[in-house]
């Protein structure tokens, strides 16, 4: 889809549907009234006969408004005008999109962006604007064998122009370029999570990170099994050796900062499937487990996003890539192996193997000296249990690395929750025959998880995001979300600047 700047009078607009906002009731915005006026009243007309009062997300399609030089404009209800905040916003924007995308319009033009949403600036209402026009257009059924017939006919939106008062010109056209870069960091993010785990394995997932290094100027470098024996990641390789399938650690660089500068590093979960091993999880909505390496998938957005950016920061990538299946050579409960970090674990269940991958992941991340390490990870069930589906869980003991993780998260709509991670829960993670047990019971799993992870990371500054709730939606909506790449991508930014 093409975006474009533009400021234009709504009457001069020559795109193919105009799109105008109705606050209730029945209160035309600015633009609406010059609409009204130049058609002589019949958008006050149609007003009268109450068919648009308003209601935040309603829509009405008119045709051939009197004097107009185009076929369509589109009402779209806001809502009580003093009540336009951050979700009235969204809402609206979608419903416009949505009306859009139901018309045979293929050129749109939104007088949406210059309402007052409260604490939210332009460019961010142009960011959202166009995170929601690329999600709507998102095809996940890729994989299917007939295509969409609007898409086929080429009847489908492929212009928005955003009209925006003259004196945002400026910041508009930096936000919609950095909107278009989280966009498709989140679509690439989408599409790696909803591939089923017999196409994206870790070969899949380094081939990718590959060919995105030849697509951008990033670095890529996949460690093979023999390499990872080498380097004693006796942890990542006990959950590996269930599968038949190659794990790979992938390390992917952007140096866009200054030679020497101390990079941030990201760490991202890739279990390719997570069938539990031999601690087998029960059958019921099994096939999400193949959104299990939704954290590396992040990883990978917010890299070519930063690449396409050209963010002046050095960011590194690391992605800890395997599959976790129950076979004969499988790793067992009360199994114990030894880490890189030279701590023996004591793997109680199979299952807990997104921290037995990140272990050893975040062990190597030591030797790129980083300023700071975030990892992503859909680690814990316990988390969605926590937080549900709105806030990913944000684990770390560094007050300011939170906050900015936090304001990030705000910044783009993507939030984040912070959970405790006191040493008090630390004695639930002790292990009678090894330094550490891989679980820590029920009570607050998804603490004894980040708890787990934090013996591993005390030589650099270290957060935890916990994505389980987040990274996916299950149910007539199944799908990959492509968070936290908008969280990240605004956190890299926001350091790229100050
Ligand atoms: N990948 C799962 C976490 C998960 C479960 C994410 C459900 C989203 C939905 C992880 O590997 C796992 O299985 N964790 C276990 C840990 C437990 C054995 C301590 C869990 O959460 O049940
Ligand atoms: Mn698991
Ligand atoms: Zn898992």
């Amino acid at each position: 889809m093409e975006f474009s700047i533009k400021n234009t009078q709504p009457e001069k607009q020559r795109a193919a549907c105009v799109v105008i906002g109705v606050f209730e009731s029945r209160q035309l915005s600015a633009s609406g009234q010059e609409l009204d006026s130049a058609s002589q009243g019949y958008l006050s007309k149609i007003m009268a006969t109450g068919d648009m009062n308003g209601r935040v997300g309603s829509t009405l399609l008119l045709h051939h408004v009197p004097q107009l030089g185009n076929e369509r404009v589109l009402l779209v209800g806001l809502g009580k005008a003093d009540a336009f905040d951050s979700k009235a916003f969204l809402t609206s924007i979608n419903a416009a999109l949505s009306g859009l995308n139901s018309t045979g319009a293929t050129s749109a033009a939104l007088y949406l962006l210059d309402e007052v949403v409260a604490g939210r600036d332009i460019a961010w209402k142009i960011e959202q604007t166009v995170l929601a026009a690329y999600a709507q257009r998102f095809q996940p059924g890729k994989l299917k064998s007939k295509k969409d017939d609007a898409k086929e006919s080429g009847k489908v939106l492929k212009k928005l122009i955003l009209n925006v008062a003259p004196a945002y010109t400026k910041i508009a056209t930096a936000a919609l370029a950095q909107a278009r870069a989280i966009a498709a960091g989140v679509e690439l993010a989408k599409d790696l999570g909803n591939l089923p785990g017999n196409i994206c394995t870790p070969t899949y997932l380094a081939e990718q990170a590959q060919s995105l290094a030849k697509e951008f100027p990033l670095k890529c470098e996949v460690l093979e099994r023999k390499d990872m024996e080498k380097l004693g990641m006796g942890s990542l390789l006990a959950v590996a050796q269930g599968s038949r399938q190659p794990p790979k650690l992938i390390i992917l660089r952007h140096n866009g900062g200054k030679k020497g500068a101390k990079p941030v590093v990201l760490v991202g979960k890739g279990i390719t499937f997570d069938s539990g091993g031999i601690s087998l999880k029960p059958g019921a909505e099994m096939d999400e487990m193949k959104y299990d390496m939704c954290g590396a998938a992040s990883v990978l957005g917010t890299l070519r996003a930063a690449a396409e950016l050209k963010l002046p920061l050095n960011i590194i990538g690391i992605i800890p890539a395997s599959e976790n299946l129950p076979d004969g050579m499988a790793v067992k409960p009360g199994d114990i192996v030894t880490s890189m970090s030279g701590q023996t674990i004591e793997i109680l269940n199979t299952d807990a193997e997104g921290r037995l991958v990140l272990c050893d992941a975040l062990t190597y991340a030591e030797r790129f000296d980083p300023e700071v390490v975030i990892d992503i990870a859909t680690l814990t069930g316990a988390c969605v249990i926590a937080l549900g589906h709105h806030a990913s869980g944000l684990f770390s003991d560094n007050d300011e690395l939170v906050s900015e993780i936090e304001q990030a998260g705000v910044a783009a709509h993507d939030r984040v929750w912070r959970m405790p991670l006191w040493d008090d829960y630390q004695p639930q993670l002790d292990s009678n025959f090894a330094d550490i047990a891989n679980i820590g019971g029920r009570a607050g799993g998804s603490i004894t998880a980040a708890c787990f992870l934090s013996r591993f990371t005390k030589k650099y500054n270290w957060a935890h995001l916990d994505i389980a709730g987040t990274a996916w939606k299950s149910g007539k909506d199944k799908g990959g979300t492509g968070r936290p790449v908008p969280l990240l991508t605004h956190f890299l930014s926001k350091r790229a600047a100050s």
